[in-house]
């Protein structure tokens, strides 16, 4: 987090309260460090959900299914659909039993793979997507959901802002050089795509929002 903790819990507190599920998967991936977004994350997209009443939504990155549960709840009044890649199979069958727990089974697909290789297999067209996997490959997913995407689909990927050490004359540890260096290309590739106009938010770790031009 590169902004004061104070201001994370804050915005965590303004957050309606989660039910127990949420709670429970928030405890397991502290327990285990497994990386999801924040709660203030969650509700941002869910809020994003309702307001574009997005049908056919795209996650690359499920871990154990916290931020699809956030996209796949208010999209079942609609029946909307999330279709979720994670190449963990591990957490991908644990994402299983929770969105089977959520009375969600028929509103998510959930596939175990590498994205790279599972996204050309897909059809779009897709009116939001979510990315949320490993940062030094956001490129590759830009490329290869932008031919997915619907005209005026929404485009959501987290972690942009890694910490706040894209912000030129930030001190890091070297070894997140490359990763740091990745991030600052994929955020100048997407400012400057034509294809897209996008936003970025200092939400969670740094959220970029694009809407895919018609
Ligand atoms: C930050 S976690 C996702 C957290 C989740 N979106 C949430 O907030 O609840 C990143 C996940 O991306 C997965 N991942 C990394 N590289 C991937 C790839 N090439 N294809 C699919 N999944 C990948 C990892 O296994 C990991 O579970």
């Amino acid at each position: 987090m590169f902004y004061p903790f104070a201001l994370e819990q804050y915005l965590e507190e303004l957050v309606p309260q989660r039910d127990p599920l949420l709670l429970e998967m928030e405890a397991r991936s502290l327990a285990e460090t497994i990386p999801i977004i924040t709660p203030a994350v969650g509700n941002f997209l869910a809020w994003l959900v309702q307001v574009s009443s997005a049908h056919n939504m795209l996650e690359i990155g499920t871990a154990i299914g916290y931020s699809t549960l956030w996209l796949a709840r208010p999209a079942q009044a609609w029946g909307g659909h999330v279709t979720t890649i994670d190449l963990n199979v591990d957490r991908q069958q644990r994402a299983v039993a929770y969105f089977s727990r959520a009375g969600l089974t028929n509103t998510i697909t959930s596939l175990a793979g590498d994205a790279r290789k599972l996204l050309p297999s897909l059809d779009g067209a897709y009116d939001l997507v979510f990315i949320d996997a490993a940062k030094g490959e956001y490129l590759e997913y830009l490329d290869l959901v932008t031919p997915l995407m619907a005209s005026n689909g929404i485009l959501v990927v987290d972690n942009v802002l890694f910490r706040g050490w894209v912000v030129p004359g930030s001190t890091f540890d070297p070894k997140y050089e490359r990763m740091v260096a990745k991030l600052r290309e994929f955020l100048a590739r997407l400012n400057q795509n034509p294809d897209f106009a996008t936003s970025v938010l200092p939400l969670g770790d740094g959220l970029a929002i694009s809407r895919r031009r018609s």
